[in-house]
């Protein structure tokens, strides 16, 4: 027979919620003239991706607090998982040309070529922990803009408000 334990009481448990405000945009005018201008680069970025596999285009634009603007876009590979995300090209070559020079901010623009998105694609779990750890390293938050082709526009403050719990470098100890 079996043996069932019901209406265990977790008298120690505490419970925390964990959320943020997504800011939603109707349209880019109610932005600053520099995010509106990062989601245009992003965009413009979005259009020289090279997709042929998924046909699913994304363009990302990190402004560095120098004023310079990084760009990147998906590469895809016939090896499919030899390919890299919009996101991580662009912030990957950030960190390689600036060392030391934190992120302003980061848009991101992402659409497929077969079927309209009706709400901007968040960046994959891989790319939001690449992003995260230059939050830390720079101590300060990145916003994250994300649009679709057409369509409302999201700001989320900061990476962490995307991936709570996230692992960082305090786990790996100090060897
Ligand atoms: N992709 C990105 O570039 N960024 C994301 O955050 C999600 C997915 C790319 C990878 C692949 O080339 C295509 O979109 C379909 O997954």
């Amino acid at each position: 027979m079996g043996f069932f334990i019901f209406g265990r009481h977790h008298l120690s448990m505490k419970k925390k919620q964990i959320g943020f405000e997504l800011q939603i945009f109707e349209d880019g005018s109610e932005l600053s003239q520099m995010e509106q201008k990062l989601l245009q680069q992003a965009d413009t970025a979005r259009l020289n991706a090279y997709a042929p596999y998924s046909n699913f285009k994304v363009g990302a634009a990190v402004l560095m607090e120098n004023g310079e603007v990084v760009i990147g876009n998906n590469q895809e590979n016939a090896a499919y998982p030899a390919g890299l995300c919009a996101e991580r090209v662009a912030i990957f070559q950030a960190g390689a040309r600036f060392p030391g020079v934190a992120i302003k901010c980061l848009a991101i623009s992402a659409g497929s070529d077969g079927h309209a998105l009706s709400e901007p694609a968040a960046p994959c779990g891989n790319c939001r922990q690449s992003i995260i750890e230059y939050e830390q390293k720079q101590t300060t938050s990145i916003p994250i803009l994300l649009k679709a082709p057409k369509g409302p526009i999201y700001k989320c403050p900061s990476m962490k408000d995307i991936l709570p719990l996230a692992f960082n470098s305090s786990f790996l100890g100090d060897s």
